[in-house]
């Protein structure tokens, strides 16, 4: 697969401390290229979250070269990040992070607000914002129609899960990221819901990141990295211990 797409994420001589003095994460390099799903794994307190903060532009970084289809958004003003995020990249929390006082429908159509291009690749296939919502909740197994125009705090974790999907999913985004988002499943919903994000990225020419501490999901992808190999800060500290240089 890795061979087939240009590179979506370029990680170079990457440096982060949450503290002045402290490194969580050391990466030499990390290359994920269009259209790879790629696990990866690390234990909790390794850096997952830490990492995709830098790949999503939330974070930026101490040292080094965060490339993200090609911009070195480390280098990006505040606005012009938050500009980049909104248009290129969906997110799927670990605790979905809907919002909820909107129904399941307002919540997907959300980051459309604040992403003129993900907003065209809605209109250049000819259907409306709510549409589009729907189409990817059917896809996601979420067919009722009055449970779209419910809150979101009416559903079972397993749909929020979905329509959180769904939101990091709409408008095509080129980069899917998605944060341990299956933690609160049993292993058979866990894998279904994998199986129909993978079918979503594909059909939008999505690259997928998935982190998690559950190995075996691992299987299922493209290709795993182990954070822990990548990350050269795992070495010189005891684990989930930022060390002082
Ligand atoms: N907001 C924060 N402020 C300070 N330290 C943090 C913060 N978030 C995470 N850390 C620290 O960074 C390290 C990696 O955390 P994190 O990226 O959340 O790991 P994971 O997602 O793999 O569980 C941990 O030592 C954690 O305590
Ligand atoms: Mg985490």
């Amino acid at each position: 697969m890795s061979s087939l797409g240009q590179p979506v994420i370029h990680l170079k001589d990457v440096q982060f401390g949450w503290q002045p003095g402290t490194v969580v994460l050391d990466i030499p390099e990390l290359l994920i290229h269009q259209g790879e799903k790629v696990f990866i794994r690390g234990p909790s307190g390794s850096g997952k979250t830490t990492l995709l903060g830098l790949l999503g532009g939330v974070l930026t970084p101490v040292a080094g070269v965060v490339s993200v289809l090609r911009n070195d958004i480390g280098r990006f003003s505040p606005a012009r990040r938050d500009h980049f995020r909104a248009n290129h990249i969906g997110f799927i929390f670990q605790m979905f992070n809907l919002i909820p006082y909107l129904s399941v429908v307002d919540n997907v159509t959300l980051p459309l607000g604040f992403a003129s291009k993900r907003r065209e690749n809605v209109q250049s296939m000819g259907v409306d914002a709510r549409q589009e919502a729907i189409r990817l909740l059917n896809h996601l197994e979420l067919t009722d129609p009055q449970l779209l125009q419910r809150p979101v705090t009416e559903l079972s974790i397993g749909q929020q899960q979905r329509v959180a999907a769904a939101r990091a999913l709409i408008g095509r985004p080129d980069l899917v990221i998605a944060d341990e988002p299956t933690s609160a499943l049993d292993s058979d919903t866990r894998e279904a819901f994998i199986r129909l994000l993978f079918a979503e990225c594909e059909a939008a020419g999505s690259t997928l990141v998935f982190v998690s501490h559950d190995s075996a999901l691992e299987a299922l992808f493209d290709r795993s990295v182990a954070l822990n190999e990548t990350n050269r800060a795992s070495q010189y500290r005891p684990l989930g211990q930022p060390e002082v240089v």
